[in-house]
């Protein structure tokens, strides 16, 4: 989601007053601690009894029949054909499309005949591979090149599966769900995306798991999300390596309870690329793992090496620079808690902002580990091992393994998610419109102040628009069509669109 740079990072000098850690120059033993044995973590996601959940969940039929797509024939189309419970197979051959999946429990499968795979290729001028907003939807085993917004995007989809995909330079985001619940994304090879290659944005209970993300602006980014785990993942040469943070001014407001474990952090110091004004153009080159504002962060048993910024960064709103504060977002990084961990050179060659508020703790040269910002109740075991600079409050953890927690997966799935049509519009607006168009600011597309004023008394002419767009403004891209929706959700999404006042 882009609303503003996150981290232009001008820190506010002096922000930080609470205890000083001095880095160097004490003979005291450190407090060593095991990390294996030891006391489990005992908080996190806790299913809710039975009622509210399980009973409701449909399962996937099982009597669905299969659907074949040949080279040369069209995926959408099938997707048209296909009813709940029906697996299309997509075979070996080159796809230039879009499919927009708006049904339930559909499997779109990928068929990999000796290496060849189902390949989807925007040919550069194509927005977005695969949209979808059913339930119960699987996508795998699809190569997706060269679209200009997104590989695979998710709108309030619950339960969904996304399994072993090849999407290399494509567009803003390489896989994409947004407002989902419950959800699985593994085996995936993620690169050349100019802003996050995996993003989870305002999303409940997701595992992420055994994907290869690099050459991109943010690896691995878990926005405006709770109950996820992000583990045994490779993110090497990005900007960014794993983000969880809380962008302000979204209808979901938190960030919590995200545990970033076993995976490989490494030279992520590729030049920010990211496109001016998007969230991501903020970020550091060279940072490994970064929080801000997010609550309850566990950090465990990742190897974070070579990143040039810092091996792990965690802020709060008040310490990044073109942040517009939400009052309904707490600013604050709070409970973050950092397990054992390797970390080799990281913070080689950090940025000037980061140089100056070290240099208040006395510190200088490489930083693994630095914090900045008011943070209740976080905490480190072995700190004695990392290079630091504002942990000074961070107590020891009573606890040194997440081995009590699997996973957040809801064991028999979500409930499947049900739009209703008063609701159609803002979901789509969130899910489609705002990845370009912010209230007032300039993004990839005009202000949505601006379009008001265009067409306040002319909902049917902004449906009309997005339709089939026009190249309207010489400083602008072209608007690509947004005709996969149906004229029904063009018409709310329009609407909606008007009646914005933020
Ligand atoms: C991939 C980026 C992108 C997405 C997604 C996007 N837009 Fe746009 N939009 C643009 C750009 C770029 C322009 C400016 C085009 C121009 O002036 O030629 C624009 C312009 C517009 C305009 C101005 C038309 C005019 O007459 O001046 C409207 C209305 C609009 N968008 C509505 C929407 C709606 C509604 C959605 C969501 C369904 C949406 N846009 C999604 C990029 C996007």
């Amino acid at each position: 989601m882009s609303t503003g740079k996150i981290l232009g990072i001008a820190f506010v000098l002096g922000a930080f007053g609470a205890g000083w850690y001095m880095g160097s120059g004490h003979d005291e033993a450190p407090v060593i601690t095991s990390s294996s044995g030891g006391a489990s973590y005992s908080g996190g996601y806790k299913e809710e009894p039975l009622a509210s959940n399980q009973g409701a969940v449909k399962k996937r039929s099982t009597e669905g029949q299969t659907l074949i797509v040949n080279d040369g024939d069209s995926i959408q189309a099938a997707v048209k054909a296909a009813s709940p419970g029906d697996t299309i197979q997509v075979m070996p051959g080159t796809y230039s499309e879009t499919v927009y999946i708006d049904k339930d429990d559909i499997r779109l499968i990928g068929v990999i005949k000796a290496g060849e795979r189902a390949t989807m290729d925007g040919l550069g001028k194509l927005n977005d591979a695969i949209l979808y907003s059913g339930n119960n939807i699987i996508i795998e085993n699809f190569k997706i090149t060269r679209y200009k917004g997104n590989g695979i995007m998710s709108q309030a989809g619950n339960n969904f599966e996304i399994r072993n995909n090849l999407i290399m330079d494509t567009g803003v985001y390489g896989i994409f769900p947004q407002l989902g619940t419950n959800g699985l994304i593994e085996h995936n090879v993620v690169s050349g995306i100019e802003d996050a290659a995996i993003y989870v944005g305002m999303s409940d209970n997701i595992h992420v798991a055994y994907n290869e993300v690099f050459d991109s602006v943010a690896g691995i980014e878990i926005e405006n999300s709770r109950h996820a785990i992000v583990e045994n993942n490779y993110t090497h040469n990005n900007t960014g390596g794993i983000l969880a943070f809380i962008t302000p001014g979204l209808p979901i407001k938190t960030t919590y309870d995200v545990i970033i474990r076993n995976n490989f952090i490494v030279d992520n110091n590729t030049p920010n690329f990211g496109a001016p004004g998007s969230t991501v153009a903020g970020i550091p080159a060279g940072t490994g793992i970064l929080v801000m504002a997010a609550d309850d962060v566990i950090i465990e048993g990742n190897i974070i090496s070579n990143n040039k910024t810092a091996g792990i960064l965690i802020n709060d709103h008040g310490s990044a620079a073109n942040i517009t504060l939400d009052p309904e977002s707490d600013p604050n990084a709070d409970r973050t808690m950092i397990l054992d961990n390797v970390m080799l050179n990281n913070g080689y060659d950090t940025i000037d902002e980061i140089k100056a508020f070290a240099l208040t703790e006395m510190h200088t040269g490489p930083i693994d580990i630095f914090h900045i910002g008011p943070s209740e109740d976080s905490c480190i075991i072995n700190r004695h091992r990392y290079k630091t600079v504002g942990i000074g409050d961070f107590t020891e953890c009573d606890f040194t393994n997440t081995d009590s927690v699997d996973s957040y997966l809801i064991p028999g799935g979500a409930k499947p998610r049900v739009i209703e049509s008063s609701e159609r519009g803002k979901i789509a607006y969130l899910g489609v419109c705002t990845g370009c168009h912010t209230y007032t600011g300039r993004m990839i597309g005009p202000p949505v102040k601006v379009i008001q004023a265009l067409y306040m008394d002319n909902p049917e002419g902004l449906a009309e628009y997005i339709n089939a767009p026009i190249k309207k403004r010489e400083d602008y891209p072209e608007m690509p069509p947004q005709n996969y929706l149906d004229a029904e959700t063009r018409k709310a999404v329009a609407e909606y669109m008007l009646s914005v006042t933020r």
